[in-house]
């Protein structure tokens, strides 16, 4: 499905990040992404932030130019959305630790919300920067997850990366699966310490997209689309591609290191 909509609302959710709701049918799972675009201008692929019903939404960090033109957008701007594509999360784990890092929650909020609907326990080891730019805090809250905070310069929760956290709530209680996402050298380092714990590990990757169709090899990672054969893959599968957590690509396809 492919559409041009209006944007309905525009909420600033952080100082860097900014959610935008917009009416598109599509049914889509919590994990997926849509190809969004500004007519005339660059298109970006963007996971789902609200997946239920019509009313389906974007949560975009400020990086480049293109997600800044994305965030400068307000009500009532028309933009492209295509999708959704990709493979969402397994639903059925009952215990869940979420371990999101930066606008990486964006994907996660959904997914956790529909686990916490059917029944399942959630536990959140959030981590951003700074206290306010800590993503989706009171969304998690007010859907009966417990948040645990981690920011860079301890302005919020425990100071330091969110992997610090990860690890002890690893150790003190039991999980079904951690879903995660985030900078890859932060997923690689949560994939470690549940692995150690023999928790399965969902994470939701990143790459550069073009067609989102498994056609045009831009997302190629190893032997994988991320497009069709992710974005959300259990980690064993990544664990044996040497560019997992360690290289990026750029959008002429270079290897790039982090
Ligand atoms: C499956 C998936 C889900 C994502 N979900 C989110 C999300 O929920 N929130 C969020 O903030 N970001 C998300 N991203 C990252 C987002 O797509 C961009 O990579 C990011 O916003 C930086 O784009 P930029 O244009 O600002 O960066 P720049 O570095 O300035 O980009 C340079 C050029 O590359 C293009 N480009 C950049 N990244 C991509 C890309 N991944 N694929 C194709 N073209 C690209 C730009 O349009 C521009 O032409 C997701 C990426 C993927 C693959
Ligand atoms: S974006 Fe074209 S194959 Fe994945």
């Amino acid at each position: 499905m492919r559409e041009v909509v209006p944007v309905v609302e525009r909420v600033q959710e952080t100082p860097s990040t900014v959610t935008l709701r917009f009416d598109f049918a599509p049914v889509a799972a919590p994990g997926q992404f849509v190809m969004l675009w500004i007519p005339g201008d660059d298109e970006l692929p963007m996971s789902l932030s609200y997946t239920d019903g019509p009313r389906k939404g974007v949560t975009v960090k400020a990086m480049g130019d293109t997600s800044r033109r994305v965030l400068g957008l307000g009500a009532g701007t028309r933009i492209g959305v295509r999708g959704p594509y990709g493979r969402a999360f397994d639903l059925s784990p009952r215990r869940l630790l979420v371990v999101a890092g930066g606008s990486g929650a964006a994907v996660l909020a959904p997914a956790a919300a529909e686990a916490r609907q059917r029944g399942a326990s959630v536990t959140v080891a959030l981590g951003a920067t700074t206290a306010p730019e800590l993503l989706f805090a009171e969304r998690f809250r007010a859907m009966g997850a417990e948040v645990v905070e981690a920011t860079d310069d301890g302005s919020a929760g425990t100071r330091g990366f969110v992997t610090g956290p990860t690890a002890r709530l690893l150790g003190e209680r039991p999980f079904d699966a951690v879903w995660t996402c985030g900078p890859e050298v932060m997923m690689l380092k949560v994939v470690e310490a549940a692995r150690s714990r023999g928790v399965p590990t969902f994470c939701s990757v990143e790459r550069h997209m073009k067609c989102a169709l498994g056609m045009c090899d831009a997302c190629a990672l190893g032997p994988f689309h991320v497009c069709t054969d992710g974005p959300v893959f259990e980690a064993g599968r990544l664990l044996g591609e040497t560019e997992f957590g360690r290289f990026h690509r750029d959008p002429s396809g270079r290897r790039l290191p982090g």
